[in-house]
């Protein structure tokens, strides 16, 4: 058996722990053979590839971002995308893809499926927001850096009596703001699945200066204020109809200064959430789903996705993965309010 894997989407730490186990352990236990395709459905679609083999994949463990590359290619986009993938991979004498992606990467995955592609499915995105999965990996290493850069943060927000502000990554769903801003004692955390009412983020901001601590507001780059509260600036979009976000943390600044007098500055931590090494908790949970993963191939369990359900790893339908985003429930939401202010 050959076995294809990509990776695709944004990229996220663990992504090369997947990689590694799922070779090791295709190669071990069932004598497979790897081929790597080169940034996400790209290499399938245009038959661009590398060796993946034991060596190839010796020391990536603790190696940040995808030794095989990424893109945001969307093959159903593209004139007979499926035939190619098919043609190429009969080509390479490729029997079945483990692909490593959120929800755009498997909602392809999941149409190869239904086209007849042998395909198993590995759930990542720092954003936490793919549903029939308790956690993906990449989230605890986002949240960590977050929590840290909230913390050194804090520090210099007191020392001069500034507001924060910190925009983290979330476009539809705020987990990363919910557990950074939980973890760091933030004022206030904004998210998408809330539409915030910026009188009271501005009345939370004057009640933390009057204590004399200064106030660092988390906010998810998908948030946004109650209707006709405040204009926000939209961005180009990409081949998943994706808005390009970033903006929301500036504007709050310039808001918050006006309306308080206090001097606001804001913090856009972007893609520093991805990068680096994957977090020891990132490192198990992607090693456990590449192990899984290539057990699902052997066992022709396709069109699934291997997932984190409690502490078990279980397979769920690429549907079930892919129909809704998992966002943060209002009950969830409720515990960190409780801080607010
Ligand atoms: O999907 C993960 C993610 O990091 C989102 O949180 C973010 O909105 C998006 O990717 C950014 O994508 P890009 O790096 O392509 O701008």
């Amino acid at each position: 058996m050959r076995v294809g894997v990509l990776t695709g989407g944004g990229d996220c730490p663990g992504l090369n722990a997947v990689i590694r186990a799922t070779v090791r352990k295709g190669i071990k236990d069932y004598g497979y053979e790897f081929v790597g395709f080169r940034d996400g459905w790209r290499g399938p679609l245009e038959g661009d590839t590398m060796p993946l083999d034991r060596a190839a994949v010796s020391g990536i463990l603790p190696r940040g971002g995808t030794i095989l590359g990424s893109s945001r290619t969307n093959l159903m986009k593209i004139d007979g995308g499926v035939e190619r993938v098919k043609d190429n991979m009969a080509g390479l004498g490729v029997d079945a893809l483990v692909a490593i992606g959120g929800e755009d990467t498997l909602g392809v995955a999941r149409q190869l499926h239904d086209h007849g592609v042998k395909v198993v499915g590995v759930p990542k995105t720092i954003d936490n927001d793919l549903n029939a999965t308790d956690y993906t990996f990449g989230f605890d290493t986002a949240v960590n850096i977050a929590t840290e850069a909230i913390d050194r943060l804090h520090t210099t927000a007191e020392s001069h009596h500034r507001a924060l502000i910190v925009e983290v990554m979330g476009r539809h769903a705020g987990w990363i703001a919910l557990h950074s801003g939980m973890a760091a004692g933030a004022n206030v955390i904004l998210i998408p699945e809330h539409p915030f009412d910026i009188d009271d983020v501005t009345a939370h901001v004057e009640s933390r200066f009057k204590t004399n601590y200064a106030p660092i507001v988390v906010v998810a780059e998908g948030a946004h204020p109650k209707e006709g509260q405040m204009e926000l600036a939209t961005g180009d979009k990409d081949a998943f109809g994706h808005v390009r976000l970033g903006g929301i943390g500036q504007r709050l600044a310039e808001e918050i200064e006006t309306r308080t007098g206090k001097e606001s500055r804001s913090v856009v931590l972007g893609h520093v959430q991805r990068g680096g090494t994957p977090s020891a908790f990132d490192r198990v949970l992607a090693t456990r789903f590449g192990v899984n993963a290539i057990e699902a191939v052997h066992n022709e369990e396709f069109g699934t996705m291997v997932a984190l359900q409690g502490t078990e790893i279980a397979r769920v339908g690429l549907s079930a993965a892919t129909d809704k985003l998992k966002t943060v429930p209002d009950e969830r939401y409720a515990e960190a309010e409780v801080f607010f202010g």
